[in-house]
């Protein structure tokens, strides 16, 4: 049985031609594309996106920072997709968590500015693939 995960690269990732060094990762780990498109996000999605952060003092920053240029979104499936996606991913800071070998760990030096999120729990990756892909199937 395989599991569906939500990626995104970033606006930083695009901006910086990172797009195709983050798919080849995604490839080689084996993990499969099953939708993917590149969009700019409206304030409501991000908003929505984000909902669990809205509390905290980083989010208008992050809703700016993720409206401020166009997105890749991506539904992966695999094996244990979510967890592996977050594993080449790295720790949220790209510095002190994300270690080298990974995506942040190799080409971030901003905790904001880490060029890509995954879902975190098979929850989060219901509701945003959802939020991302409204008509997906597999
Ligand atoms: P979070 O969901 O905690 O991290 P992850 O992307 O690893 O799941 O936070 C969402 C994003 O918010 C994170 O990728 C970058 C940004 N962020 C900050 O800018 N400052 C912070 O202190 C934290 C925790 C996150
Ligand atoms: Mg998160």
């Amino acid at each position: 049985m395989t599991e569906q995960t939500l990626v995104l690269i970033k606006p930083d990732g695009v901006a910086r031609g990172l797009i195709g060094e983050i798919i080849t990762r995604i490839e080689r780990k084996g993990l499969k594309i099953a939708a993917l498109k590149q969009v700019i996000v409206s304030e409501e999605i991000a908003v929505q996106h984000y909902a669990e952060h809205r509390e905290r003092p980083f989010f208008g920053s992050l809703i700016e920072f993720i409206t401020s240029g166009p997105v890749v979104a991506i539904v992966l499936d695999g094996e244990r997709a979510i967890a592996a996606f977050r594993q080449i991913a790295g720790g949220t800071d790209p510095v002190e968590k994300a270690v080298p070998g990974s995506i942040r760990g190799d080409f971030a030096l901003e905790t904001q500015y880490n060029l890509v999120h995954g879902s975190d729990s098979p929850e989060s990756a219901k509701r945003e693939i959802a939020l991302w892909f409204p008509d997906f199937t597999l």
